[in-house]
């Protein structure tokens, strides 16, 4: 017998003290004696595999017991627990601190790169405001945005908020902050100030107390 087939029949002898398998063809001297049915059981030992398992748990249990009766000071779900939700806290913080722009709307700014003014020309077609503003926001059932007359405010912060919280009740111009993110309704308020001033086909004749800019 050559040395690697000897190790094979080691690996196998092994392979059967960790199963503990019944041989098969004899399942008739493990067979239990009740019938549900039709449905019969075999009286299968546990393989030993996996009860060793279970006796390592149970043994580190044992350690495990020790460590929270008497270590508690160190080793405690609670404190552990604490411990992440202070440092999750102060990564946010830190996250908000370095970007206002992102969380605090006094710290809104229009944008003025020609990508920002692409994009939020983009979303005021693929988000349907030329639908009542138009194309090229002369406006129809919504009122004008290029002329210096405003309903609820011109600048970038004014327009951020009625983009967000919608127009006056009932007049047609929904809340976008559920379907538009933070960033897009600043790229559309940029995009509608970069049109300040345009010369629309039809401009439809202005509305709104506010003047904004101011001549
Ligand atoms: C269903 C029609 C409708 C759609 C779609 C719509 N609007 Fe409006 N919009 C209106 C109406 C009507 C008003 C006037 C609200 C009021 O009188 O309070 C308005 C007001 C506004 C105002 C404020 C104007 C002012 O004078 O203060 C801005 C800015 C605006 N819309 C931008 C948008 C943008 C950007 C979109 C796309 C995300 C959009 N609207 C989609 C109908 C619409």
């Amino acid at each position: 017998m050559s040395k690697s087939s000897e190790n094979l029949s080691g690996w196998k002898k092994f392979m059967k003290s960790m199963t503990k398998a019944h041989e098969l063809g004899t399942e008739e001297d493990i067979l239990l004696d009740h019938d549900y049915d039709g449905i019969r059981e075999l009286d299968n030992v546990l393989p030993p595999w996996w009860l060793y398992g279970f006796y390592i748990t149970i043994a580190i249990s044992v350690f495990y017991i020790f460590q929270v009766f008497y270590n508690s000071e160190e080793y405690s779900q609670e404190k552990e627990y604490k411990a992440e939700v202070a440092q999750g806290k102060a990564e946010v913080d830190a996250y908000k601190a370095a970007n206002p722009q992102l969380f605090d709307d006094s710290n809104i700014v229009v944008l003025t790169d020609a990508e920002s003014i692409a994009k939020g020309k983009e979303l005021f077609t693929s988000k349907t405001c030329f639908a009542c503003h138009l194309a090229d926001l002369g406006g129809s059932i919504g009122p004008n945005l290029t002329d210096n007359k405003w309903i609820l405010g011109g600048d970038v912060k004014s327009i951020f908020n009625t983009l967000t919280n919608g127009g006056r009740p009932g007049k047609g111009m929904i809340a976008w902050e559920s379907t538009i993110t933070r960033e897009e309704r600043i790229q559309l308020a940029s995009y509608i100030i970069s049109m300040q001033g345009s010369t629309p086909a039809n401009p439809k004749a202005p509305e709104g107390d506010i003047t904004w800019p101011e001549e």
